[in-house]
């Protein structure tokens, strides 16, 4: 799917080893160059827009699959007082580490290699939660969005593929590729009402949002 959300199946879940497989240094540097040469995409721009909105003045970030970190950094400059990042992948580690020090941001920054469904105990709460291209590449949406939600204090924004015709059929493609490689590796477009039922019962509740071609987020408050 273009916007690269890109893997992981039921049976392999939860293996950090499986993320290693799609999420490669290659990739990690694909998106850092992207950084440096473009800024954030336009549906990330976005969320960083509705986070500021709501004011973000000394607020502590959490971000799940955050990749080489270009959201939380763009927060820590707005006003974020530090981030935690948590990613399945290792491979972005070297290239996060490298923006990071171009920004001056690294004293801010808490990078852990964690799945927060399956150990919980080890993600801390934040202010924000921010999951950007993560729900789509997770089997288990309901179990990834109420683990974020019960860490968001105050607010949570995620980002997802538009349910469509176009995004399923590209959805369709990706997985074909990886089936065809005999990989284990998925992704999904889930039910943006059911994505947004757990959140509900987890305590969040939306107040914006904004789509493009392929990718929708929304944005909610605890409450
Ligand atoms: C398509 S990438 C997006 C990376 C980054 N957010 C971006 O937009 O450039 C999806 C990322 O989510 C991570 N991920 C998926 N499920 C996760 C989970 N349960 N906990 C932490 N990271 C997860 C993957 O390892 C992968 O790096």
């Amino acid at each position: 799917m273009r916007g690269g959300c890109s893997t992981g199946h039921m049976a392999a879940c939860c293996d950090p080893g499986e993320y290693d497989v799609v999420f490669t240094s290659k990739y990690a540097r694909r998106t850092a160059k992207s950084l440096r040469e473009s800024g954030l995409d336009d549906t990330a721009a976005k969320m960083v827009d509705f986070v500021t909105e709501q004011g973000l003045d000394g607020a502590t970030v959490l971000e799940i699959g955050g990749g080489v970190g270009g959201l939380h950094s763009e927060l820590l400059r707005r006003g974020a007082s530090r981030a935690t990042n948590v990613e399945l992948s290792t491979a972005y580690e070297s290239e996060a580490a490298n923006l990071s020090d171009e920004s001056g941001l690294t004293d801010r920054v808490n990078r852990l290699i964690v799945d927060v469904v399956t150990d919980p105990g080890a993600v801390p709460s934040a202010d924000i939660v921010v999951l950007h291209r993560v729900v789509c590449c997770y089997p288990d949406f309901a179990a990834l969005l109420g683990a974020a939600a019960d860490r968001a204090r105050q607010m949570l924004v995620f980002s997802y593929p538009r349910r469509r015709l176009l995004t399923r059929a590209g959805t369709l493609g990706e997985n074909l590729g990886y089936a065809i490689r005999r990989r284990d590796f998925r992704v999904f477009v889930h039910s943006p009402d059911a994505m947004l039922a757990v959140l509900a019962d987890h305590g969040h509740w939306p107040v914006s949002g904004g789509q493009n071609t392929w990718w929708q987020f929304t944005g909610t408050v605890s409450g």
